[in-house]
């Protein structure tokens, strides 16, 4: 029998989430929005609670959760600030290809200081270039092999909390001409000799998380810093983006679903033409609409995770996913404002926030074009198996269908 409703485990996990979010992010989402300054002292707070390295095994410093439990966890601190959630959420985005690549021996040595140090280490996805972005098999940081070292040369940007991590999991090729088959990832440490940190990126919103350009000149590491082999580096990439898709989609779903409170609580109030503006069915009808976003985005987040946690390839799904929640969270976020007229466009009010900040979830992590192009590969593969029931009959026989 299905069952859709969450675990006692689950339900607690949930709600220790959102408490911390109703007590840390919540209050003080447009403090931290302008202070400029790296949230350390969220991230600390974080991983007091258990709320940082979901996904580490336990026995190496981190919370051994699955991604079914990060989307529930994601869902609530993406409902305080989508900022504060990508920087609490890059974290598993950096550990993840090194989770997915490494053997036990490497955990201990490279991730078991760093997730059992009792004050907060933070890794950082290094995938994109200036001349990679939707193209990530276009990537130019080129790793040779120098005896027992990888050197490594290359320019990266938009790593979140680059500037502030412990350790780099940096996408590498050997020969930038062959495309993907050459790809690698490294764990790089991020002292480690010849690692420049550039600029900070300036955005238009998510201000609470950090984005840099990081420069890589003649950077050794040990033989050992490659996850798996030269080649593996696409897929590592890839299999990394199915499960972290589901997490930004979980935060869209927090943002989604705000953006319905924040509306709602604003139309039960507000009076005009003698009624609260709930009652006019041209709010109402909003609502209607941005909540059934939410749930839809909600369910389908959960299931995109819950195929991965079973072990089976979820790239669709979590395409997909990140595609209703994260357009879930930017149109909510949108009627949010319109729901709330001039204070929405207000700085005291969070629903302008919000709408800036649900742009970058259809951005980053694939934008949502290229979430399309994932799934409908993916559906045009699958067609090819499906038997629709239809047969093309001509004078009341079967006759082939002129496109088979
Ligand atoms: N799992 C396993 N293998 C996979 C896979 C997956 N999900 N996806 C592809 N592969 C395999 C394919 O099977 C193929 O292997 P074979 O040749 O052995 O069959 C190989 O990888 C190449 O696949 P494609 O031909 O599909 O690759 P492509 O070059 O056409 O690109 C793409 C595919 C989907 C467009 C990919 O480049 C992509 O996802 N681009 C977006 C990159 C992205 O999301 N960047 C975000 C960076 S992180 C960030 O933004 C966060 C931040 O901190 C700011």
């Amino acid at each position: 029998m299905v069952d859709f409703s969450l675990s006692k485990h689950e339900k607690e996990l949930f709600e220790k989430a959102m408490e911390f979010t109703r007590k840390y992010i919540t209050p003080n989402a447009r403090e931290l929005e302008e202070a400029n300054e790296f949230p350390w002292e969220i991230a600390q707070k974080a991983k007091e609670a258990g709320l940082m390295h979901l996904h580490i095994p336990k026995d190496i410093g981190g919370q051994g959760y699955t991604l079914f439990e990060e989307t529930l966890i994601a869902e609530a601190i993406g409902y305080g600030d989508a900022g504060v959630a990508t920087t609490l959420l890059a974290d598993n985005l950096a550990f993840t290809p090194i989770l997915i690549g490494s053997t036990q021996e490497q955990l201990e040595k490279y991730i078991k200081p760093l997730a059992s140090d009792p004050k907060v280490k933070l890794g950082a996805f290094c995938l994109t270039e200036r001349v990679a972005g939707s193209d990530a098999a276009a990537i130019k940081t080129v790793a040779e092999k120098d005896g027992d070292e990888w050197v490594i040369n290359g320019h990266k940007c938009f790593a979140t909390s680059g500037h502030v991590a412990s350790i780099l999991s940096v996408f590498t090729t050997t020969d930038p001409e062959q495309g993907y088959k050459t790809m690698a990832c490294h764990m790089v440490p991020a002292d480690a000799p010849g690692v420049k940190i550039g600029f900070l990126e300036n955005k238009m919103g998510q201000s609470a998380s950090f984005q840099c350009e990081i420069e890589f000149k003649d950077v050794r590491v040990p033989a050992d810093c490659i996850l798996g082999k030269v080649g593996d580096g696409f897929k590592i990439a890839m299999q990394t983006l199915d499960k972290t898709r589901a997490s930004i989609a979980a935060i869209g779903v927090g943002v989604a679903q705000r953006a319905v409170h924040e509306a709602a609580k604003f139309a039960n109030h507000r009076r005009q033409f003698g009624q609260k503006i709930g009652k006019f069915q041209g709010i109402a009808f909003l609502l209607a609409d941005m909540e059934a976003r939410a749930m839809a985005a909600r369910w389908a987040t959960r299931y995109a995770a819950w195929l991965a946690d079973k072990g089976m390839r979820n790239s669709k799904e979590s395409s997909l996913a990140k595609v209703l929640a994260t357009d879930a969270a930017m149109l909510n976020a949108t009627d949010c404002v319109q729901i709330m007229g001039g204070y929405g466009y207000l700085r005291e009010y969070p629903a302008e926030q919000m709408m800036r900040g649900a742009k970058l979830l259809q951005i980053y992590e694939g934008t949502n074009q290229i979430q399309r192009v994932v799934a409908s590969g993916l559906i045009l593969k699958e067609s090819k198996e499906i038997d629709t029931g239809f047969r093309l009959k001509y004078d009341g026989k079967d006759a082939p269908n002129p496109w088979e």
